[in-house]
């Protein structure tokens, strides 16, 4: 965490960049997001492209509404988020806070027949999951081609620690090889167990905080707000991690 930056979102970006590519935020995918900020961000705000405050019944609401379920960013693309920059520039009086939860630790955790079951499981991410969860559907067919599921591993390698940690989000959906039932209640399990107080940090927000993570092992989600009240701006440079999590444990999956 980084308190009392005063940052363009050039020095905002330029400042990412030293920890390796940038993602493209997913919204110039959408055909109603006119981007309020340079494409290379993901608008986590609740604002519009005039910086409004949204309505009640704005499209942008719905989909950023799953920003409160337990997730890491970008697992539903092939090659997922590394590392996640967030910049705060306005913040409510109340709530509004972001969760994170350390995935090692919950690994760690887990009794010793667990880890031998979830060993080389792979789990199909999309985004159209963690919006399904919300009970938000409509999306074109256009839409749901272009970002098509993708496979992560369960369980994942820290490169640079060779500690493991279980690689979980509200975007998982089916595990390979099980009935989708199954999967699923697996999956949500695993949540569970891995956002227990004991494994979760809550950050409280300032104005010009810069708080970092690594995606590749926690989770992390919004915590509820006024948001038709109370502006909070907020704005996310994302690095890419360097192959897709199955590609990173050896584990072959079918070409892109
Ligand atoms: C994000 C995110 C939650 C929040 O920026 O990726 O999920 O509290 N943010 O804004
Ligand atoms: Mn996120």
């Amino acid at each position: 965490m980084f308190p009392d930056q005063r940052l363009s979102q050039d020095q905002h970006l330029d400042f990412a960049r030293h920890f390796g590519p940038l993602e493209t935020s997913i919204a110039v995918y959408r055909k109603d997001a006119r981007l309020r900020l340079r494409k290379e961000f993901a608008d986590v705000s609740n604002l519009d492209h005039d910086n409004e405050l949204w309505r009640k019944e704005s499209r942008l609401r719905l989909f950023q509404l799953s920003n409160r379920l337990w997730h890491t960013d970008s697992s539903f693309k092939r090659l997922p988020a590394r590392a996640s920059l967030l910049y705060a520039r306005a913040i409510p009086p109340v709530g509004g806070h972001t969760e994170f939860a350390d995935e090692r630790a919950a690994y760690d955790a887990l009794p010793e027949d667990m880890k031998r079951r979830l060993d080389r499981l792979v789990a199909e991410h999309s985004i159209f999951n963690s919006r399904a969860r919300l009970a938000f559907t409509n999306f074109s067919d256009e839409e749901r081609q272009q970002m098509p599921p993708v496979p992560q591993v369960l369980v994942r390698t820290i490169p640079e620690t060779g500690r493991k940690s279980l690689y979980l989000a509200s975007h998982a959906g089916r595990i390979v090889g099980m009935p989708e039932h199954e999967g699923r209640a697996l999956i949500d399990e695993l949540i569970a167990h891995a956002t227990q107080r004991q494994f979760v940090y809550t950050h409280r927000w300032r104005v010009n905080d810069l708080v970092m993570w690594d995606d590749r092992c926690t989770m992390h989600r919004g915590t509820d707000f006024d948001d038709l009240r109370w502006k909070r701006d907020v704005q996310r440079a994302t690095v890419s991690d360097a192959a897709n999590s199955c590609e990173q444990e050896g584990i072959e999956i079918a070409a892109a």
